[in-house]
């Protein structure tokens, strides 16, 4: 069945069953492939992505609940060249290891950031439920303050441990 989706501003036709995964239609029919699989079953984050601006596991969302005019955003949309305020803090942390999970970490803090522009400790675990198995948690964290305080690195006050053993 042919169907339509706003993806990153721009309407998208496709055909897939309804029952699909909005995860695997973005993947395989779009080539959206940035978003990841990991669990399948909601609990890893791997295949965050935002609908309306809302944190949504795609890998356990229908195809078919999502309306026309409902706008996604993944992480091919955040920004052309790795831009976007998270992104550079992403970078500039030196945040991801292997990178598996990392697009599901960085638009669940997009997401964060947008409903709390200054979260506590608490709103950072509350809604930072994405699994990493390199244990970039720290590093996650410590990325999120630096974008919550408007400033880089170096001017947040943090001390971070880089993945080459060196201190910022
Ligand atoms: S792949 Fe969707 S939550 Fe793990
Ligand atoms: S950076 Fe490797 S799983 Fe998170």
């Amino acid at each position: 069945m042919k169907s339509r989706l706003n993806i990153n501003g721009l309407d998208r036709e496709f055909e897939a069953d309804p029952t699909t995964p909005l995860l695997w239609v973005l993947r395989e029919q779009l080539g959206l492939t940035g978003t990841k699989y990991g669990c399948g079953v909601a609990i890893c984050g791997a295949c965050t992505v935002h609908i309306n601006g809302v944190p949504v596991r795609s890998c356990v969302r229908a195809v078919s609940s999502v309306a026309a005019d409902e706008k996604i955003l993944t992480i091919e949309g955040l920004s052309r060249d790795a831009s976007h305020p998270v992104q550079k803090a992403w970078i500039a942390l030196d945040v991801p290891q292997c990178g598996y999970c990392q697009s599901g970490m960085i638009m669940a803090a997009v997401a964060l950031l947008r409903e709390k522009p200054k979260p506590s400790d608490r709103d950072i675990d509350e809604a930072m439920t994405n699994i990493c198995r390199c244990g970039t948690y720290n590093r996650v964290r410590a990325a999120i303050k630096v974008v919550a305080e408007g400033g880089d690195a170096r001017t947040a006050g943090l001390s971070i441990q880089h993945s080459d053993g060196s201190i910022a």
